[in-house]
């Protein structure tokens, strides 16, 4: 099997869904070349378990990127462009997320909009930084259509922001977790425009929800529940979908057994 790509990041990779991304590209058979770990703090504490993996395997690189700071946003694409010299970078996940317990009644605006400034906005600019090493490797592939392997952004979002599905999701309430679910559909929204706006640039993008899952937020939708879903087949079936993705599926709103998911 073909690597999935020979250039990866991922954002909020300390913990979750992100830590798990890093050890599976890590630990796959035909491993990226450069996998970009991504957190707030690599160095400190919060980042133990990434300084743990990334001595195990000599492709994982820490970097520091706090996505709604755009300093830190700029200091890693300049770290990650130096490592990559001048091959580009392949495939971004937008991983870094947050949630937030307003709801329709207990409306803390300052809560609402800093879940849309890591949600939303983050990944907007994430993206808009690192375009340029998206575009160069989009350009140096010399492969024609779109896939991971070229360029792509996924920006991993939730089947909660899906306005089709609102009545029909029964495992978590409604109103609590409101403005994740704003985020989400806004993410969702950002995805279909950067994937007119980039395909023609070679880069494919999509939104993909990852399933209910075991890490911190995904027991913090649960109100006691446990999330059917565990971090390892999440995360398997995240990468296996990725692996198929071309331009057919660019601007879609897909989940992690690669089912379409109405927006
Ligand atoms: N778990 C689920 O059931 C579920 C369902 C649907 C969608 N999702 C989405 O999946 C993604 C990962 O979720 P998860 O379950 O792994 O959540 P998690 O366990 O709470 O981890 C969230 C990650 O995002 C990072 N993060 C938050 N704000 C950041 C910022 N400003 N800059 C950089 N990193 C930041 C956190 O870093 P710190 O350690 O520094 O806080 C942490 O690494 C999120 O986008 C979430 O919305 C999850």
């Amino acid at each position: 099997m073909a690597a999935l790509a020979r250039s990866v990041l991922v954002t909020g990779s300390n913990r979750g869904i992100g830590l798990e991304l890093v050890r599976q590209l890590a630990a796959s058979p035909r491993p990226p070349q450069h996998i970009f770990a991504t957190c707030r703090d690599p160095k400190g504490p919060r980042g133990k378990a990434l300084q743990e993996l990334a001595a195990q395997h000599s492709s994982i690189k820490l970097v520091q990127l706090d996505t709604v700071n755009l300093p830190s946003i700029q200091g890693a694409m300049q770290a990650v462009g130096y490592h990559l010299k001048d091959q580009g970078l392949n495939l971004l996940i937008n991983n870094a997320g947050i949630s937030s317990h307003t709801t329709l009644h207990s409306l803390d605006s300052q809560e609402m909009l800093d879940v849309f400034a890591t949600n939303v906005v983050g990944p907007l600019q994430v993206v808009k930084e690192f375009l340029p090493l998206l575009e160069q490797a989009a350009k140096g592939a010399g492969k024609e259509g779109l896939s991971c392997s070229r360029a792509a952004v996924i920006n991993i979002s939730s089947k909660l922001g899906s306005i089709g599905l609102c009545l029909r999701v029964p495992e978590a309430p409604m109103y609590p977790v409101l403005s994740f679910r704003c985020s989400r559909a806004a993410l969702n929204m950002l995805s279909k425009c950067q994937s007119l706006a980039y395909k023609e640039h070679g880069i494919l993008c999509v939104a993909l929800h990852p399933g209910w899952v075991q890490t911190d937020m995904g027991s913090s939708f649960g109100h006691g529940h446990m999330p059917p879903v565990t971090v390892d087949d999440s995360v398997q079936g995240m990468l296996k979908v990725l692996s198929s993705l071309s331009e057919k599926e660019t601007g879609a709103f897909l989940d992690w057994e690669g089912k379409v998911r109405p927006w």
